[in-house]
């Protein structure tokens, strides 16, 4: 192998050859937030050579001297989702070009040698929890299908998850009610309370950690980057679908049954439940619709 590449590098000439500094800049720039760390999607990790010449779990994703290698046409869009998938932007045709250069020159490595970057840190239980440790679970989990570049063509019920103020939005309903993770649909996805679990290609499910790192960040209001709270969805769409345990409470998510809830065929506690409820300033939930599913 490190024949073959070394011959075709003296093929194209020296000089000529594209090396790996360029390409390995461009990746740290565009690629490693997702393509790195013991997580990193279908095991392909982009921030060393030694990683892209790897591969991923499916393979090679570059063939020396190969213009159709996996990786080319993942940039160019000919295999989807095109990368990098938080784009656009995608890389520009003069970016595309060096990646391709290289490839075709055989990965020239140029004595660039790039230290793999660390596992992502998570904060330890009881710490504070922002946006920025929440986010890479995200982009590397869920926004191949909840984003515009969304392999699905469009994002699933309209839930986009690639900002922060994305995921506050919700989709076409709420998918996270700061402060409160059981009453929120994102927690209740990926810890199984809600069907379809989260991701919709699991499993694997998300690590037991990552798990624990959403609710916390839910449950201390959904702070962003500088730790600031997200505000009160007030007038927001919810829907809990679930076990009733509670007079008023599915799967331990509690709202408010009021004179102005219609209520079909009173669930008992046990049964499977359906309440559709809109977000009050104080941040509680009142039931429009409560029924027995
Ligand atoms: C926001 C996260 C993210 C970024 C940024 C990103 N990728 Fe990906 N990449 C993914 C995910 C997730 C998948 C798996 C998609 C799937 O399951 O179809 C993937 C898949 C791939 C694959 C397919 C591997 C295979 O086995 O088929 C290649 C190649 C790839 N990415 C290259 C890149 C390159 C090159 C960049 C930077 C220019 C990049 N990616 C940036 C998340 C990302
Ligand atoms: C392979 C595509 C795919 C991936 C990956 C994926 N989802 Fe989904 N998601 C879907 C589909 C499809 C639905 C709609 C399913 C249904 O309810 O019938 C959905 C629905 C949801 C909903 C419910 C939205 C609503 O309003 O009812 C939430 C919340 C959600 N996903 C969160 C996530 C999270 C968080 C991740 C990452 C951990 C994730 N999804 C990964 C495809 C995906």
């Amino acid at each position: 192998m490190r024949g073959l590449v070394l011959a075709l590098a003296c093929v194209a000439g020296p000089g000529a050859a594209q090396d790996f500094a360029e390409v390995g800049a461009l990746f740290a720039e565009r690629c490693v937030v997702c393509h790195s760390g013991a997580d990193a999607p279908l095991g392909l990790r982009l921030d060393t050579l030694e990683g892209v010449l790897a591969g991923s779990e499916n393979g090679p994703v570059v063939v020396a001297g190969d213009a159709a290698s996996p990786l080319l046409q993942r940039l160019r869009g000919e295999a989807e989702p095109q990368m990098p998938l938080d784009g656009p932007p995608f890389l520009d045709p003069a970016e595309i070009a060096i990646v391709e250069a290289w490839v075709m020159a055989g990965m020239p490595d140029g004595d660039v040698a790039l230290a793999p970057l660390p596992d992502r840190q998570r904060p330890a239980p009881g710490e504070p929890v922002r946006w920025a440790d929440v986010e890479p679970i995200f982009l590397k989990a869920c926004i191949k299908c909840h984003s515009d570049n969304s392999k699905l063509g469009a994002p699933p019920e309209g839930l986009r998850l690639d900002s922060l103020a994305s995921v506050l939005q919700g989709g076409e309903r709420l998918a996270v009610l700061p402060g409160n993770p059981e009453m929120s649909e994102l927690w209740r996805r990926v810890v199984g309370l809600a069907d379809p679990r989260m991701p919709f290609d699991g499993p694997p499910w998300l690590p037991e950690e990552d798990i624990r790192l959403i609710r916390d960040w839910i449950e201390q209001g959904a702070p962003d980057a500088e730790g600031v709270a997200a505000p009160i969805p007030v007038g927001a769409q919810v829907r809990l679908r679930g076990v009733l345990t509670g007079e008023a409470e599915i799967d331990g998510a509690r709202f408010v049954i009021d004179g102005s809830t219609r209520v079909d065929d009173r669930p008992r506690i046990g049964d499977e439940a359906e309440m559709r409820g809109v977000v009050q300033p104080d941040g509680s939930v009142v039931a429009e619709r409560f029924r027995d599913r």
